[in-house]
């Protein structure tokens, strides 16, 4: 067996980068005998920021340096990879990467949706492909699901549980009963959340994973400037029993649906889904990805979304992709310059809505009356009594409502926060039936 062995530059060596420096040392013989020799892989400098830092793993202190910039110019290196993180250091490094004509293999999808115009143009223009399968549900292989698996299919819909911290999260808060603060602590110290776990809870990690998919599947890159994102970080322990209560489960949900018209609707926000529906049961750090093929139908993709073991495999299946066939065509060239997205407002679902009011009479009938007037139909309401004390007031009031566009929603909303009986502003989930 004629063996050739790839130089990798690995720019990194957090979480994930240890990660995929332990699964070369463990399993890089049996990696090289499943693809003929083709793909053997050795390390051969690693950047970091800090080198006195203490490590998990034992890589020979000679591969380390501080200068991102020998990851790539080393002549020994033949594909680099970006586990950095960040959009600034990080572009610098796969630009001059692509420009070098050398493949990159990232992790980094905020890189890849914020800044991917500008790298997937020079990974064209210079033939070097830019794999990123540990960027979008870390061990699940859906970039090559959606690449290549469902090439076959127009994708009518992605529905995907896509960010492991706040999935995390918010299943401690409901089961464990635990607080905010407290279940992020714990997500941090799992190696699930980001370095600035900001964009975790904020809803824009999803985000930025779901404008992938949904470039991948629809051919032109969505602008994220353009995307609806809202978090978990107001998600109270109120509305999680209140879902409860109603048979509902909170989630971070990111959508893509291609609307009749052809516009795509994509939009990430923590919703009400059925506690009967298949990703209710998707818990912890598992994700899932719901993705429906006018041929192939529904399917799931699930599995372990962040974490070193699950994301550094999804590295590695890249630098053995990369390795073994260096095709430039890999990695996204849209098809399209450019696509419709619809305006949040125009999208509807049924909402929960929760109004924290004072108890005094005609609350519930002015706050239905303007619904009405606006054409909104209440289709339940829950507002929980004290069984001891009856005649305790009410103060938590919530609304079920039927399917209607956002934007009609919020135009009933303006006029009901402007009743002298609201105390707070109304909180909405939207109920996703999928
Ligand atoms: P991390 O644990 O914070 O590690 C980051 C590494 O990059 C560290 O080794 C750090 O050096 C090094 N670094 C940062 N800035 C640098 C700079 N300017 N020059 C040289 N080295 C620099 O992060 P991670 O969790 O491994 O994540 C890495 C990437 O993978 C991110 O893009 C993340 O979004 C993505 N990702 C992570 C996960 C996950 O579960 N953690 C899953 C999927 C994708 P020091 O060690 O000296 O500080
Ligand atoms: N911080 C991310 C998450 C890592 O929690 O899902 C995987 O992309």
């Amino acid at each position: 067996m004629s063996c050739t062995i790839s130089g990798i530059g690995l720019a990194g060596f957090g979480t994930v980068g240890s990660g995929v420096w332990q699964i070369l040392q463990e399993h890089g013989g049996l990696i090289s005998s499943r693809s003929q020799g083709s793909a053997a892989l050795e390390i051969r400098k690693i950047a970091v920021r800090d080198l006195a830092k203490k490590r998990d793993a034992d890589a020979p202190a000679e591969l380390f340096t501080t200068d991102l910039m020998e990851v790539v110019n080393d002549p020994a290196v033949d594909i680099v990879v970006e586990l950095i993180g960040g959009t600034d250091a990080a572009f610098d490094l796969v630009a001059a990467a692509l420009r070098a004509g050398k493949p990159v293999v990232t992790g980094n999808k905020a890189l890849l949706a914020e800044r991917g115009a500008e790298l997937f143009a020079l990974s064209k223009e210079h033939k070097a492909p830019i794999h990123f399968e540990a960027a979008v549900a870390g061990g699940i292989p859906i970039i090559k699901a959606v690449q290549e698996s469902l090439v076959g299919n127009r994708i009518e819909s992605i529905a995907g549980i896509i960010n492991g911290t706040s999935n995390y999260i918010l299943q401690r808060m409901t089961e464990a009963g635990l607080g905010y603060p407290e279940a992020l602590k714990e997500a941090k110290d799992l190696g699930y959340a980001e370095a600035d776990e900001t964009l975790d809870v904020n809803g824009w990690d999803a985000a930025h994973k779901a404008i992938l998919l949904g470039s991948l599947a629809h051919g032109f890159l969505i602008d994220y400037k353009e995307v609806y994102v809202r978090g978990i970080e107001k998600v109270t322990p109120l509305d999680i029993k209140f879902a409860s209560d109603l048979g509902y489960v909170v989630k971070l949900l990111s959508l893509v649906i291609e609307r009749d018209h052809g516009a795509i609707e994509i939009r990430t926000q923590p919703s009400f889904l059925s506690q009967k529906h298949i990703l209710a049961s998707v818990h912890g750090v598992f994700n899932a990805v719901a993705v429906k093929g006018d041929h192939l139908g529904d399917s799931l993709f699930y599995g372990r979304g962040a974490g070193q073991g699950p994301t550094a495999s999804s590295v590695v299946s890249d630098l053995v992709e990369a390795a073994r066939n260096s095709r430039s065509d890999r990695g996204f060239i849209p098809y399209q310059e450019s696509g419709k997205l619809v305006e949040i407002d125009e999208t509807s679902t049924s909402y929960y809505v929760r109004f924290s009011v004072t108890d005094q009479p005609g609350v519930i009938a002015n706050i239905a009356s303007i619904l009405a007037n606006h054409e909104i139909g209440i289709s339940g309401t829950h507002s929980p009594v004290d069984a001891d004390n009856p005649d305790a007031a009410f103060v938590e009031m919530v609304f079920l409502l039927h399917k209607c566009p956002f934007g009609q929603l919020k135009t009933a909303l303006a006029e009901v926060e402007a009743l002298d009986c609201l105390t707070a502003r109304p909180v909405v989930f939207r109920i996703e039936t999928l």
